[in-house]
């Protein structure tokens, strides 16, 4: 439809980036980016599908689709570099698609695939990518990439490992040189941190945070980050967590990665944990979440490891006090298992745990709203959780009583 649509209005439109890579590797693509030879702002706005929002950026030429079922297709004017002129003959792409593929990260990352019915499906590889790909080799496109757009060591770490390639020599030591350079050191916080961040929400984070270790990369980030067995075990625990007995556990709101962040530092002095949270211009709500990981370890151990918190009422009260994120970190950081067992138990049962009878139900039995039902629920919920409750007639006898 697209292709079609920018057909319509004389423009060529291509699907770009990561997509095309995924696609020829037969991977899961979440972004569908598309490029027009023309304005993308114009063909945007000819678009009339129901059920799909449009939101333009005028200013630079691009803008998304939002189709209700909350797929996004990003739509990019293809960038000139050089002066536009109208071309002769009809040709699957011109200049300026090789120029906006041109300044791009890797070869594998720089092709495109036409989607305008008259050349659809032609694929466009102008640097060598459908090569690369198959000798899954990661290859910059010119010798500048990586001082152009620094966070591409980082980008370029996290793709090595997610697609098992590698990065091809000359690509590795530019990638050192840009290293050695201090390039990194000059990244605003803000851009560091969403690559890292992106880099710990892979679904194994663990091989490209140990490669950039190889590389060099965190003594450079963080200056005196210690790195040992705790921290790697730790990071090993939360990436098996997470991948084996997620679906039970609370909404994490995308705090994930901090977790990661804090398993990375558990082993580091606390003026370069301090240091990190700066560099890194974390949001209070975020420190607070580290802060309370690293500091909060050893009191947790204590206090979840004794027999003063036993019944499960009283781990959730202890837990619920806290980040879940907090108490994923700890599950991971802690090597005892009676601490572990607990926490875990919290995150995947104990959290979500609630009476059968509702506040509305007490209101229906003749209790008048306001704190007294919550005292009840609570008192209720405890009673759950221990088991002591377990049917809604038991509730229902227990109020009575
Ligand atoms: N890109 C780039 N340099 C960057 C970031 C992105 O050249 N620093 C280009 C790449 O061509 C990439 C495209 O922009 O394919 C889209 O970026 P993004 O959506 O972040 O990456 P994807 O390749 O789609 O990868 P992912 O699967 O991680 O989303």
């Amino acid at each position: 439809y697209l292709g079609k649509e920018a057909q319509s209005l004389g423009m060529k439109a291509y699907i770009v980036g990561g997509i095309v890579r995924d696609i020829m590797l037969g991977r899961e693509s979440l972004d569908l980016d598309v490029v027009v030879e023309g304005n993308a702002v114009d063909f945007l706005k000819s678009i009339n599908q129901e059920g799909c929002h449009i939101s333009l950026h005028e200013r630079y030429k691009t803008g998304s689709l939002i189709f209700s079922d909350g797929m996004k297709v990003d739509v990019a004017t293809a960038r000139r570099e050089f002066y536009e002129y109208p071309l002769a003959q009809p040709r699957v792409s011109s200049d300026s698609l090789k120029h906006d593929l041109y300044r791009r990260d890797f070869t594998i990352n720089a092709m495109a695939v036409s989607i305008t019915p008259d050349s659809w499906g032609t694929l466009i590889d102008y640097f060598g990518g459908r090569r690369d790909l198959n000798k899954k080799t990661l290859k910059v496109l010119h010798n500048l990439s990586f001082v152009e757009d620094p966070t591409r060591v980082i980008r370029g770490i996290r793709l090595e490992q997610r697609l098992n390639f590698h990065l091809e020599d000359n690509t590795l030591r530019l990638l050192h040189s840009c290293l050695k350079g201090g390039l990194l050191a000059r990244l605003s916080g803000y851009r560091l941190r969403s690559e890292l961040e992106l880099t710990m929400q892979e679904k194994a984070p663990f091989p490209a945070l140990k490669r950039m270790a190889e590389l060099g990369v965190w003594d450079i980030l963080f200056p005196g980050l210690r790195i040992g067995k705790t921290a790697v075990r730790t990071i090993r625990r939360l990436s098996a967590f997470l991948a084996r007995i997620s679906r039970d556990f609370p909404d994490f709101r995308g705090y994930e990665w901090l977790a990661f962040l804090a398993a990375l530092a558990i082993e580091s002095h606390e003026t370069v944990q301090f240091a990190i949270l700066d560099r890194l211009s974390l949001a209070p709500r975020e420190r607070d979440i580290m802060v309370q990981s690293l500091d909060g370890l050893r009191a947790a151990e204590q206090d979840l490891g004794g027999r003063t918190l036993v019944k499960n009422s009283e781990i959730y009260g202890y837990l619920r006090e806290i980040s879940p994120v907090t108490a994923l970190f700890w599950s991971a950081a802690t090597e005892r298992w009676r601490v572990r067992r607990r926490i875990l138990s919290y995150l995947t049962r104990l959290y979500r745990t609630k009476s059968h009878l509702t506040g509305r139900d007490l209101i229906e039995m003749g209790y008048r709203g306001g704190p007294q039902i919550g005292e009840i629920l609570s008192q209720l919920r405890d009673r759950c959780l221990n088991e002591e409750l377990t049917t809604l007639e038991e509730e229902v006898a227990w109020i009575k009583n």
